[in-house]
């Protein structure tokens, strides 16, 4: 499935790689100080993103939408980038859905207590029917984060039959399992036709022994958590191959240091600025650069039928240090040197 938008051009020594309209399809902005730090960051090398709603209080009525679809394009601006926004799952009426869903791409569903700022999720899933019945006929995509309240090695696998129910039940809901971390869920993909799933850059490097295996690394410490090497496998697999139903969502989620590097942890890790050099990176060691568009942009268009504005991102194979903050944020690969670089935004 190897991509021809993806252009490999060879010149020399030099090597440049030129991404039609990358997207991130998970991705945390947040609000305030915080959302002026991380947009721009991300909308300098994607044409769009998918707007996580897990904020305080969640986004989950037109009005805090609008006003936090204003903020974002602020944020964001003047780079040629499309926020993808997201409600945060909760009974709605069929008013409510049919005023908003020309501005959202999909509702985002959280049981509750799961993660940050989650609180407010669901409890029950028997009373979230009556609105996936009608997300469902408005077409609005289901994503979710599927962890179960068990061990917390086996959330995911845990919640992977609620996953085969909502898929059956609803079989013209589109559902997004977020952020997978297990061997089990990729192979789910294959099982249920309305069922798809980002990835995230930081669960196709580390596994559990690079979080807690040695000196306990508070800056790779997410949720889900990262797994076995074996499940690590089966998602760089499906991510190189690339499958057809996954697609790239950074689940780049900003903490400030305070929170991070605390006797309570926040969970999440910054991806954000080394997304595309840190993929690049990747999928060169693999042998496999012209897949890369594939996973970054070309199944995420056509799983959520999406059209962004042409946006060409090119990446040179010049090496650079990854600043050891922005702001008061720890990004992944923090200190370390990259190979691929952003060019600079023309
Ligand atoms: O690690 C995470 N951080 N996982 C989530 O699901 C939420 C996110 C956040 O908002 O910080
Ligand atoms: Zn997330």
């Amino acid at each position: 499935m190897a991509n021809s938008n993806a252009v490999l051009h060879l010149k020399a020594m030099m090597m440049e790689l030129a991404l039609d309209r990358p997207l991130d399809m998970h991705l945390h902005l947040r609000e305030g100080a915080m959302l002026e730090l991380v947009a721009p960051l991300s909308a300098a090398q994607l044409a769009g993103a998918v707007i996580m709603p897990n904020l305080v209080p969640p986004i989950d009525t037109p009005a805090r939408l609008a006003q936090y679809r204003a903020a974002v394009a602020a944020a964001a601006a003047p780079y040629a980038f499309t926020p993808y926004h997201t409600l945060f799952f909760r009974a709605y009426d069929e008013a409510t859905l049919n005023a908003v869903r020309d501005q959202i791409i999909g509702i985002k569903l959280y049981p509750e207590g799961v993660t940050t700022n989650s609180a407010g999720g669901v409890r029950n899933l028997d009373e979230a029917e009556q609105t996936l019945a009608l997300m469902e006929q408005l077409g609005i995509p289901l994503l979710v984060h599927g962890e179960s309240h068990g061990f917390v090695l086996d959330r995911e696998a845990e919640f992977l039959p609620v996953y085969r129910r909502l898929a059956t039940r609803f079989p013209g809901l589109t559902i997004v399992m977020e952020h997978i971390t297990t061997a089990a869920a990729v192979a789910l993909l294959d099982e249920l036709p309305n069922l798809f799933a980002t990835v995230t850059l930081h669960h196709l490097l580390i596994t559990l022994d690079d979080l807690a295996g040695g000196l306990l690394q508070p800056h790779l410490f997410c949720k889900p958590i990262a797994k076995r090497p074996g499940d690590r496998q089966a998602l760089l697999g499906a991510a190189l191959r690339p499958h057809p139903k996954l697609m790239l969502g950074s689940d780049s989620a900003p903490h400030p240091i305070d929170a991070k590097e605390a006797a309570g942890c926040a969970a999440g890790v910054f991806s954000a600025p080394v997304l595309l050099p840190m993929l690049a990176e990747l999928f060169e060691r693999h042998d496999a650069l012209d897949r890369l568009q594939a996973f970054v942009s070309d199944h995420a268009r056509r799983i959520y039928a999406i059209d962004p504005p042409p946006r060409r991102v090119m990446l040179i194979r010049e090496a650079w240090r990854v600043p050891d903050r922005y702001g008061d944020v720890v990004p992944l690969a923090a200190g370390q040197q990259l190979m691929w670089s952003l060019a600079p935004f023309v």
